[in-house]
């Protein structure tokens, strides 16, 4: 269970201590940290997830558990009366259910294109109908592209290099233009490479972070797509699900703000290779290069002002830390018991 700093997090006991609320996707990698957190402070959740890209694993556990406060029902968002039965009577929704991963969306547009964007339509319409207060969706930094400008702030223009992105910049809008349609407030929390313990390695689709430490633990040279000097906003899932939680949580009313959830600093790919092979005691294992993927984006990082401003947002895990807890938890053998379904 992820540890929150008591000041950012007891000012949230009392938007959600005996509220229901409902995570899309809660049985995924940040959706199950979320719904630990949000049990934590005494929410009642309900997830709805199809188990596309995760298992019930972590999740059975809680149910087990607390099954007076955790409800689960199994299937897609794009199914209305399922959709429906989990936003029922819900304060919040957190949206995180979507197809992730660049190089997954420009092999499968279409797919990614119903679920990420016309699924958040389908949300945002089951909130309205159910009452809801507000909605949150998981965005993506993949939305500000190749621009230049470093850091991005969420002033720049989207420019969306893959069907994910674009996928999630129109999730971004519905958002947008919910709150200004209907009695629901909305906020977009563009994630920057969240990584942690839980993350599905196993899979050409799975993120850097799992891929690097589950080929450097079973002996392998880690792969990398271009020469290494593409850089990345590394934030820990306790990060992301902290902003998320605040965003859910703090008393101001949202209208589809997008706000960017990173720690601000980045880091190489090369240079992240080179510390996940350290910090599990293979240096010798130097990284492989393959070419580059189409729709990756060269430079990440994130300008947290306005999480810092509108959500009181500050990361409390950097990179080495987050590294060394994510490794530690591989070596236990979650990434093989929690490899891809
Ligand atoms: N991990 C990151 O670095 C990152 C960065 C930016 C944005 N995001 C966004 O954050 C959210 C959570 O990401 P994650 O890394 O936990 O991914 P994940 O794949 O672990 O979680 C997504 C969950 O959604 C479920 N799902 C997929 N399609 C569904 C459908 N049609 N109906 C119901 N459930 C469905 C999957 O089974 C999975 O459990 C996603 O929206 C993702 O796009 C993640």
């Amino acid at each position: 269970m992820m540890r929150y700093p008591a000041e950012l997090v007891s000012p949230l006991r009392r938007s959600y201590e005996g509220q229901k609320v409902c995570v899309t996707g809660g049985a995924g990698f940040i959706g199950g940290h979320l719904v630990d957190g949000l049990l934590a402070l005494g929410a009642s959740v309900t997830v709805i997830d199809d188990l596309s890209n995760s298992t019930l694993g972590y999740l059975a556990e809680r149910i087990e558990t607390d099954p007076e406060r955790v409800r689960f029902v199994q299937a897609s968002i794009l199914e209305d009366a399922a959709l429906a039965e989990a936003v029922a009577g819900c304060a919040v929704v957190f949206h995180l259910a979507a197809l992730g991963s660049v190089p997954r969306s420009v092999d499968d547009p279409e797919r990614t294109w119903t679920v990420n964007a016309t699924g958040t339509m389908r949300v945002l319409e089951a909130a309205r109908g159910a009452g809801a207060r507000r909605v949150v969706f998981a965005a993506s930094s993949s939305a500000y592209g190749e621009t230049e400008r470093l850091p991005k702030v969420e002033s720049m223009a989207p420019s969306p290099r893959s069907p994910y992105a674009a996928s999630k910049v129109a999730g971004e809008q519905l958002m947008e233009a919910w709150a200004h349609s209907y009695r629901l407030q909305t906020i977009s929390l563009r994630y920057f490479n969240v990584f942690g313990p839980r993350q599905p390695a196993g899979s050409a689709y799975a993120a850097v972070v799992p891929q690097f430490c589950a080929a450097v633990q079973s002996g392998k040279r880690p792969v990398i797509y271009g020469d290494g000097e593409q850089s990345r906003d590394f934030t820990f899932v306790a990060c992301a699900v902290l902003a998320t939680m605040q965003a859910g949580g703090v008393d101001r009313a949202f209208a589809g703000e997008v706000v960017n959830v990173g720690t601000g600093t980045r880091v190489s790919i090369r240079d992240l290779a080179r510390r996940v092979a350290q910090a599990c005691g293979r240096a010798d294992l130097v990284p492989e290069h393959h070419n580059t993927r189409a729709g990756d984006v060269r430079h990440s990082l994130a300008d947290i002002t306005r999480a810092r401003e509108l959500l009181g947002y500050k990361p409390f895990v950097e990179l080495g830390e987050g590294l060394a807890r994510t490794i530690e938890w591989c070596r236990q053998g979650g990434a093989a018991d929690h490899a891809e379904p």
